[in-house]
């Protein structure tokens, strides 16, 4: 039994980190500034896209986008159940209805015949998710999707390659800096995209419709007396979190070996133990975030609550990755959604838990989670 308390995740922060937030708050510039445009450059030469936007999160970027591509009342959105809420909600609130695909039982990712089987005349926007870190069957839901704009959702994404190429490289994506995700800005999040126009009304739209912000207008000589061109909204970075990102960004290989190193050792550990079920791997060419480690819990001596809860016991913290969206209050009673429609998702849903992986876990740890894993499974 561990003395101290393992938590499922914490933000790998450094001294290098925190001087470079500590340079940003002396600097007498503190909101989005120079800071921005290093994490979207290096962001971008990364992921291989020609443009990068900088934003207060994730969320922010999939709702402006919903206004880029003109989405409402009518128009259906394509995304699996299986995702974090925000994305779904935000297409709810534009008045469009979400249309869930549901998800392969063992990689829990969308695949192109689910997704196509949700293709309708009304089909507007398809918005699939490379979970846990792991990339989507890109060719193949392009060639599903045809001529409807798809737009990746990265969050669990950065250092995710398919087929030798950075996810999202191909066309737009959208990144979260969130406090758990593999680089860090405490929230942020970033949209990235090969298509001029699309970024240019991020960048209006993240700053009240003017088309530059503060920095642009102060900064770099570009007329003060800028106007609102359509109202817009503020979902910008400041440089203080900015700062933490690009000093983050600057050991991502290191942070997403290092979680692979964990994983690793988690497959190999939990290999014997039938009870306890790993994602599996696609079967293309991939390089995975190491975002997650999900498992599910399938036997009949515990259930996946009753499991989390023994864990916790034993001083050791989960993550649940997610709760199927379609099956929560409002979607279940504004659209109708009930248990049965989305099987390989419900399964999940009932019966996933995410293990501690965080770059500072030492392989130690990780053999004292599936120690505990056996002792829960041994009724000790
Ligand atoms: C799959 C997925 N999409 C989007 C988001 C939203 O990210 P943010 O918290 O930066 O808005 C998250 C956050 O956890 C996520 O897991």
């Amino acid at each position: 039994m561990r003395n101290e308390f393992l938590p499922f995740t914490k933000p790998a922060i450094t001294e290098a980190d925190i001087k470079a937030v500590t340079e940003v708050l002396r600097s007498g510039w503190i909101t989005n500034g120079p800071q921005n445009a290093a994490l979207e450059s290096g962001v971008c030469e990364i992921t291989g896209n020609r443009f990068g936007v900088a934003l207060s999160s994730a969320t922010a970027a999939m709702h402006l986008l919903l206004k880029i591509k003109n989405i409402g009342p009518g128009d259906e959105v394509i995304t699996p159940s299986m995702t974090w809420v925000s994305m779904v909600n935000m297409i709810a609130l534009t008045g469009a209805t979400p249309v869930f695909c549901d998800i392969d039982r063992d990689t829990m990712l969308a695949t192109p015949e689910k997704i196509a089987e949700k293709i309708t005349p009304r089909t507007k926007l398809i918005v699939p998710v490379h979970f846990a870190g792991a990339p989507l069957d890109l060719d193949g839901i392009r060639k599903v999707a045809g001529e409807i704009p798809v737009i990746e959702d990265a969050a669990h994404a950065l250092g995710t390659y398919y087929k030798s190429r950075h996810v999202g490289s191909d066309g737009s994506a959208i990144y979260s800096f969130h406090a758990i995700k593999n680089i860090t800005t405490g929230e942020g999040g970033m949209f990235v995209t090969n298509d001029e126009k699309e970024a240019e009304l991020m960048r209006r739209w993240k700053f009240h419709g003017i088309g530059m912000d503060a920095f642009d207008r102060q900064n770099r000589g570009r007329s003060p007396q800028a106007e609102v061109i359509e109202p817009g909204f503020k979902y910008n970075l400041t440089d203080i979190c900015a700062a933490l990102g690009v000093s983050q960004l600057s050991r991502l290989v290191n942070i997403n070996t290092r979680r692979r190193e964990l994983a690793m050792l988690y497959r190999k550990e939990l290999a014997n133990i039938s009870e306890i079920r790993p994602l599996t791997d696609p079967d293309y060419e991939f390089k995975h975030a190491w975002h997650l480690f999900v498992v599910r819990v399938d036997t009949p001596k515990i259930d996946r609550n009753g499991f989390m809860n023994e864990l916790k016991l034993r001083n050791i913290g989960t993550g649940l990755h997610f709760r199927c969206a379609h099956l929560q209050k409002y979607y279940r009673e504004t659209m109708n959604f009930r248990a049965g429609m989305l099987p390989n998702t419900e399964y999940n849903s009932d019966h996933i838990c995410s293990l501690p992986l965080f770059p500072d876990m030492t392989f130690d740890d990780v053999i004292d989670v599936v120690e505990a894993i056996k002792a829960i499974l041994a009724g000790k």
